[in-house]
């Protein structure tokens, strides 16, 4: 196999398949393999493609999708949506399009069975606000990790509209909810969360009233895009988004553009490694998640990207990449929201770069798929890098900081994804920059959003 060489332990099989998060664990060794060079398209944007499915689940007539993502958390909101009554065409045989019979606003069934989200936050989230104002009872759970994540951050806040929520232990997951009237709220959440923002914009379309989200920093706006393409009353004024209780919506057709957060390992990669040229086409352009290409080129990236076309209000162009020497910087916490799931690369990045690189505002990492602060700093240290984090802060020593044994580069080992699939594709990217590679136990957990990456990865390598 081109580039890097997989090392499968017993039990594993090639290519898990997406959303089979099952107990076999994929071990893969990633080497450096040489520069990264042509053009290559990623997988659908994973947060559109739910919203999507939820929208579309919702709306009056069957809505066409084109280009979804058939990735782990994908497929397991899919899932939830058809156990809710909704018939998706395209789904079984994970084709290209998908039309989603949407069932109206206040028409989701309780299928008797609790829902399984699985491992997606977005889709837990985003569907307790649905639930919330339909009739009927339901049970959201989801895998040992999602269990994990904190749901007060949207319990509090539906229940200040009226909804009846339960839940374990105060704030996990399962939740319960009793479906019933809701009531307009206003709401400012201490942490910027496109997926809370977007659980009480949802709950919003079936309250009474005019329901406002106001953030400390402004997160990803897809689900305000979609709604107003779907015909709902959106307004974004300064830092606050609202949305009024809804009649009906309807979509029609929606294209995913590349998921930019895909991309972004791809370009990692193109940066650190010599000789890359890498253009991704198709691509996500949505100007609230394109911190970490913003970051990139305030470390001297050799970074390009322009927007080719829009499709419900989503911009979509080519990026192009080549392999550069890199800085230090800065990411102040209001630009954190925009690249909240590129922390981990920014923070590989930063061993490569001369002088210290800081990404502020980084404490809501602890409550990802993992502990993703700790998961990091652990990390790079175990690869031969420098990291810490003090109060709000994550600190990445650089080229030219003192590590024990005297290196000045990352030298690679091996990493444990915790069952996430940022970290996983971390240690691929880093595999391919570390002169000694990376061995990365846990591999399968790319699935969720990435479930082509080794051939993908392997169309741009040299054969
Ligand atoms: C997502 C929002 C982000 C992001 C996650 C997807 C979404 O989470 O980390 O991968 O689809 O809305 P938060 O909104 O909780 O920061």
């Amino acid at each position: 196999m081109a580039g890097h060489e997989r090392a499968v332990c017993q039990g594993s099989r090639r290519g898990a398949a997406p959303g089979a998060m099952n107990a076999a664990t994929n071990t893969v060794t990633f080497r450096p393999s040489g520069p990264l060079r042509g053009r290559v398209r990623v997988p659908g944007d994973k947060s559109i493609t739910q919203r999507a499915l939820l929208v579309g689940a919702v709306c009056e007539r069957p809505v066409e999708i084109v280009g979804p993502v058939w990735a782990g958390d994908p497929l397991a909101t899919a899932g939830m949506v058809v156990d809710l009554g909704v018939a998706i065409d395209g789904l079984a045989a994970r084709e290209r399009r998908a039309v989603v019979h949407g069932v109206g606003l206040r028409g989701l069934r309780a299928p008797g069975h609790s829902l399984d989200a699985g491992n997606s936050g977005t889709g837990m989230r985003l569907l307790a606000g649905l639930l919330a104002g339909q009739r009927g009872s339901f049970v959201i759970d989801g895998d040992r990790y999602l269990r994990g994540r904190p749901m007060a951050r949207i319990v509090a806040p539906l229940r200040a509209m009226g909804a009846r929520i339960t839940t374990r232990d105060g704030e996990r997951a399962p939740l319960t909810i009793d479906g019933g009237p809701l009531r307009a709220i206003r709401h400012e959440p201490p942490v910027a969360s496109a997926q809370v923002k977007s659980c009480l914009l949802l709950a919003g379309l079936l309250a009474e009233g005019e329901t406002v989200v106001c953030e400390p920093a402004p997160s990803r706006d897809h689900t305000e895009l979609m709604l107003a393409a779907a015909g709902a009353s959106v307004a974004r004024r300064g830092a606050e988004v609202a949305v009024r209780g809804a009649e009906r919506l309807d979509l029609g057709r929606i294209a995913i553009p590349g998921d930019l957060s895909s991309a972004a390992f791809l370009v990692a990669a193109a940066l650190l490694v010599p000789g890359s040229d890498l253009v991704v086409s198709e691509v996500g352009l949505n100007p609230t998640r394109l911190g970490f290409c913003e970051a990139v080129r305030a470390m001297g990236g050799e970074i390009e990207w322009a927007v080719t076309g829009t499709d419900g209000g989503e911009p979509r162009g080519e990026l192009r990449v080549r392999a550069s020497a890199l800085h230090g910087t800065t990411v102040p916490a209001a630009a954190t929201p925009s690249l909240i799931d590129e922390v981990t690369l920014l923070a590989l990045l930063g061993c490569f770069a001369e002088g210290e690189t800081v990404v502020e505002g980084v404490s809501d990492l602890r409550a990802k798929e993992t502990d993703r602060l700790a998961a990091i700093v652990e990390i790079v240290t175990a690869l031969g890098g420098a990291a810490e984090t003090s109060a709000d802060a994550l600190r990445i020593g650089g080229t030219d900081a003192v590590r024990p044994g005297g290196a000045r580069i990352l030298r690679g080992g091996a990493l444990d994804s915790r069952g996430d699939h940022r970290l996983a594709l971390l240690g691929a990217v880093a595999g391919l920059a570390c002169p000694a590679g990376v061995t990365v136990t846990g591999f399968e957990a790319a699935t969720v959003s990435f479930p082509d990456f080794s051939d993908v990865l392997a169309e741009v390598l040299p054969s």
